[in-house]
């Protein structure tokens, strides 16, 4: 029979894991301190260990690094009260089984108790546990990922993952879900995070520039190279290349590339010397690349090279739950960016969101909240102050579409009119930090300020 260490300060809690545990068929034992936990997993040998997060002492994290000094492969699942994302990837990359967090129910804790029993039992397929001291990174707090369906927790435990072994990763997901964020995270939660982070976007570069942008050239290898340039792979030494929009990539490119993976060097264009190639490459695409290799327009044999991992990013209106949670996050951030105070969310305005379908996902989500926060006169995200994207709304009908606000609007023309020159004025015609607001390129800006015959006032 298996035995199961109980750590947790609170008497209450023992009792209740106790009940739940042995009426599952597990012995258990118990402590009430990291310290008392730690000399059972000496002489008691448990197979499994649970131990709460927030204790007087020993916290769980200092409890799972001392258990995992006595047995390298024990499973420790950590009991958490907080949906603290910062914690919870630190917890998996420091080497945690799992994380529960509370209130959990006795489904959630036999399936993970299960699990983790499972996985001694085929431990043969467990890495081995990586010791790693990272404290809270700048990077990780600026870049909080915000979720708490179950698919973007394992998203998260995979990030622990996958940032203490430099595979090379594929990211898929619609068009504002969060990929080069969580390429962010993976560079910065890990081995690579004091070495370079390198962002190439495939998409806007014809062949030759974008070969010669990864891989450098050498003088006069082009007409207008004129000195010697470095490329992508080379700058991201032993770091991270992100390789974002990769189906747009040429298939003469697709082969540069695939040799790159496959000899792990290259030379620049134009050039002799051989140049190693030490970086993880993560690739994110909004395409099905699987439709595309059955089109033939993406090589599989690249493909596969790519995907030693893969995430994938549901689309914002499969995780509906989380959209409270990221307004939150957002009228945090962009109140500090704009220095406002919109602190409130009012009625119906929750429902509102939830009920819209987020073509542009979580990029959409945070451009809406951005405009009403620019456009707030108090401290309240009421629905006034809300404009959903138009288009998607007429599309729909019944009550959603009912409550698309700026109805006094013709046509669509005259709401873009209107909504970039409010933007403009508001950045007072800071027409890059517009253009990343209106999430446009510049010359499209200018275009449509043209187009508009838009003046600044
Ligand atoms: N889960 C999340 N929590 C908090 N912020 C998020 C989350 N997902 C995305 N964001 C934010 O939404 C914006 C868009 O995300 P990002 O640029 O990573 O998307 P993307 O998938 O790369 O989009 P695209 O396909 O258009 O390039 C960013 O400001 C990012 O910080
Ligand atoms: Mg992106």
């Amino acid at each position: 029979m298996e035995k199961i260490l109980i750590i947790d300060d609170e008497q209450v809690n023992r009792v209740m894991l106790r009940q739940l545990l042995s009426k599952e068929g597990y012995i258990t034992i118990e402590a009430e301190d990291g310290e008392k936990g730690i000399q059972l997993v000496k002489s008691e040998r448990p197979d499994i260990v649970l131990t709460d997060f927030r204790m007087p002492g020993m916290n769980g994290l200092e409890v799972l690094s001392e258990a995992h000094k006595i047995n390298a492969r024990l499973p420790v699942i950590l009991l958490t009260a907080f949906g603290d994302v910062a914690l919870t990837i630190k917890s998996i990359q420091v080497g945690a089984f799992d994380y529960l967090e509370k209130p959990f129910n006795a489904t959630q804790l036999k399936i993970t108790v299960h699990n983790a029993l499972n996985s001694v039992r085929l431990s043969n397929s467990l890495n081995e546990v990586i010791y790693n001291t990272v404290s809270s990174s700048n990077m990780l707090d600026d870049n909080i990922l915000v979720g708490k369906t179950p698919a973007m927790k394992e998203i998260f435990k995979n990030i622990g993952r996958i940032s203490l072994n430099k595979v090379n990763v594929l990211i898929q997901g619609d068009t504002g879900t969060g990929k080069e964020l969580i390429a962010k995270l993976i560079h910065y939660a890990g081995i690579t995070r004091n070495s370079p982070l390198v962002i190439v976007n495939c998409s806007t570069l014809t062949e030759s520039l974008l070969e010669s942008e990864l891989f450098g050239h050498v003088k006069g290898s082009f007409t207008g190279s004129i000195r010697d340039k470095k490329g992508k792979f080379e700058l991201a030494g032993d770091g991270t290349i992100f390789l974002d929009e990769i189906s747009e990539i040429s298939q003469n490119t697709q082969v540069k590339l695939l040799r790159v993976i496959q000899e792990l060097e290259f030379e620049k264009v134009g050039g002799e010397e051989t140049i190693p190639m030490n970086a993880r490459i993560i690739a994110a695409t909004n395409r099905n690349l699987e439709g595309l290799i059955k089109e033939g327009k993406f090589r599989e044999d690249l493909y596969y090279r790519l995907k030693v991992f893969t995430i994938d990013l549901p689309p914002l209106r499969e995780r509906k739950e989380d959209i409270r949670d990221l307004v939150v996050h957002f009228l945090h951030k962009l109140n500090k960016r704009f220095n406002k105070n919109v602190v409130k969310i009012g009625d119906g305005v929750l429902d509102m969101l939830q009920s819209h379908d987020w073509q542009g996902n979580v990029r959409e989500l945070e451009n809406t909240i951005l405009q009403a926060i620019v456009m707030s006169k108090n401290d309240v995200l009421d629905k006034d102050s809300i404009t959903l994207n138009i288009r998607q709304q007429q599309q729909q009908t019944g009550a959603v579409a009912e409550q698309a606000p700026m109805r006094q609007f013709r046509s669509l023309a005259d709401v873009e009119k209107y909504h970039i020159e409010r933007i403009l004025n508001e950045m007072r015609w800071n027409k890059v930090e517009a253009s990343r607001v209106l999430d446009i390129t510049r010359p499209t800006l200018n275009a449509k300020i043209e187009k508009y015959a838009l003046v600044q006032m």
